[in-house]
């Protein structure tokens, strides 16, 4: 297709310019990957969710937000936390939803962990298991148990800048646009295959606090569409059941 100067046929991102000068917010919104609506995704049977996280678990209140608002169809059966001090905690008091405190330091191996880990989801009946601010490595105890039913939540355009210090390595590295990404979890950290994407633009002064706090807007965005996503490829297996 030959470009044309005419502007019903330029990008949304063209057509809105004037707005990218001012706000860039207003144009990089509309970059989120795969552009799906809550409305396609939402699935016949609500989908029942474990959510892990080890801190403030701002990505756990967002998921259960958009399923009070209807934007998603599922319940979260149980939030596993690690760290006693974690305000996901807090946040699922407030929400009404059980919290099981699984602490790292009282198990002596990764797979003794995992092994409990996947004992309480079960008991709970979980179906997807969400990590949204999990930062304990996974063994193949968790993963078998649950296998493509495991996504994580990680603050950058993946596969760039893995790890725990991804806003601040971004930074370092001078990009002029940032992200988060929503994935499938596999053995290797921050690796698996990648289910939706949002982007986010850096700004000349920002610091890894602002820079997280504009990427952290996506996510919460990005995460229900994306457990919408992961549910509807699971009501089309033929067992939705953990093994
Ligand atoms: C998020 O930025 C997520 O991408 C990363 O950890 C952070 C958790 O934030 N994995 P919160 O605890 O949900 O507020």
């Amino acid at each position: 297709m030959s470009f044309s100067p005419d502007s019903t046929q330029q990008s949304p991102a063209l057509q809105h310019s004037p707005a990218a000068l001012t706000q860039p917010d207003a144009v990089f919104s509309n970059l989120v990957s795969p552009n799906i609506s809550a409305d396609t995704l939402r699935t016949q049977t609500p989908i029942k969710l474990g959510i892990l996280a080890s801190g403030s678990g701002s990505n756990f209140e967002a998921v259960a937000q958009a399923i009070k608002d209807g934007q998603l169809s599922a319940q979260i059966q149980v939030l596993i936390y690690n760290n006693p001090d974690a305000y996901a905690a807090v946040r699922a008091a407030k929400w009404g939803v059980p919290a099981v405190l699984l602490n790292h330091r009282e198990y002596k191996s990764r797979e003794d962990l995992d092994r409990q880990i996947v004992q309480t989801l079960q008991e709970y009946d979980v179906e997807l298991v969400v990590m949204a601010g999990w930062m304990r490595l996974v063994t193949s105890v968790f993963i078998d148990a649950f296998p493509d039913k495991i996504i994580n939540i990680h603050p950058s355009l993946l596969p760039s800048f893995k790890g725990s210090r991804a806003v601040e390595q971004a930074l370092a590295e001078g990009v002029k646009i940032a992200g988060c990404t929503v994935h499938l979890v596999c053995l290797e950290m921050d690796s698996g295959s990648i289910l939706m994407q949002a982007a986010v633009p850096v700004l000349p002064d920002d610091t890894p606090e602002t820079l997280h706090a504009r990427i952290q807007v996506q996510e919460h965005r990005i995460l229900p569409l994306a457990i919408s996503f992961a549910g509807s490829l699971l009501e089309h297996r033929p067992s939705s059941k953990p093994i």
